[in-house]
């Protein structure tokens, strides 16, 4: 199976390279910038063509939350004319596209847990380049998996966790929001999904296989709860921790508004892909382990 990713420098699209290389009858080709711009969609057509994918993976975004605000009009073409122009292509090809979406397309006043069926009413334009990129998907080519995740890390790129554990190195204290529920999720346990998803989709055109579903770790916690997680696992590795001092969301303005409850339900990923990702711990963890290695032991 040849799996075209867009995106070459991000935390998925790097996730999918490394267990693609690992995967025997997995080749990853992943394209970006240079070869293509999201945001000039006409730029799309030859390499997509050239690359002859079996599928699309569509990782690549505008993921600047708080700069979208600035840059709504870059964020929508990035995030959903150029997907818009892939599910186009997709269709064109006959080959399934696979997109990730966010937890974001919400707007956080549930009390619980969302579902795919879910209404959503994103707060940030963030969240609505995203919903935009979504339907313009949908309009495209019916032969599509939107796969919504959220508050990604890995050891690749920028993420909360690496963020934490630069700014633990020089202080003792860290203010962190308390009152934003989401869940966190591990890129390379997101890679390990899409290829599962990818492999089905591939080779069974059952309706019931594709759509929206939701994907993040198991569990939830809050950006201060994921904090606490982080120090703690950096202190059992012998590294400096800091202590984190919760806040709430009007106490640390962003230009981006941000859901509360951003928790999604991956009931529907599991009856009927039969996958669930590690709880977020676990995979905090793994992570950890890269980052700064294994725990040292008493
Ligand atoms: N990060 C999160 O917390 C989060 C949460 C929910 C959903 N998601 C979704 O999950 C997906 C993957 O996220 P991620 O964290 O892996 O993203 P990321 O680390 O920010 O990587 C984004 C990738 O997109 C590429 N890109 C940006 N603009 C482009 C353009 N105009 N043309 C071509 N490529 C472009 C970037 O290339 P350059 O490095 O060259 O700019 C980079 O390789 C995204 O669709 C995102 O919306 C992410």
């Amino acid at each position: 199976m040849r799996v075209l990713v867009t995106g070459k420098e991000g935390q998925v699209d790097t996730s999918l390279q490394r267990l693609g290389d690992l995967t025997p009858g997995v080749e990853v080709v992943r394209l970006g910038l240079p070869e293509f711009d999201l945001s000039r969609p006409e730029t799309l057509a030859a390499p997509v063509r050239e690359a002859r994918p079996d599928i699309i993976i569509s990782s690549a975004a505008y993921t600047a939350v708080d700069k979208a605000e600035s840059e709504r009009g870059l964020a929508e073409a990035i995030n959903a004319d150029g997907p818009g122009e892939l599910a186009r292509l997709a269709g064109e090809l006959g080959i399934p596209l696979l997109h990730l979406s966010t937890d974001y397309v919400f707007p956080g006043d549930k009390d619980g847990a969302y579902v795919e069926t879910d209404t959503p009413g994103p707060v940030s334009a963030y969240g609505l380049t995203k919903l935009s990129g979504e339907m313009a998907i949908e309009k495209a080519t019916d032969n599509h998996v939107i796969l919504r995740t959220a508050w990604v890390y890995s050891p690749f790129g920028t993420n909360f966790v690496k963020t934490m554990l630069r700014l633990g190195e020089t202080r003792d204290e860290i203010n962190v929001v308390a009152d934003q529920y989401g869940c966190p999720t591990y890129a390379p346990e997101i890679a390990r999904a899409l290829l599962a998803v990818a492999g089905r989709v591939v080779a069974d055109p059952d309706p019931h296989l594709r759509g929206i579903f939701h994907l993040t770790g198991q569990g939830e916690t809050t950006w201060a709860g994921f904090a606490e997680a982080i120090f703690a696992g950096a202190a059992a590795r012998g590294r400096k921790a800091a202590r984190v001092n919760p806040i709430s969301t009007s106490d640390y303005p962003t230009p981006a508004k941000r859901p509360a409850n951003s928790r999604l339900d991956g009931e529907k990923l599991r009856r009927v892909y039969s996958l669930t990702l590690d709880s977020w711990q676990t995979s905090l963890d793994a992570c950890l382990d890269v980052l700064i290695g294994a725990k040292e032991t008493q």
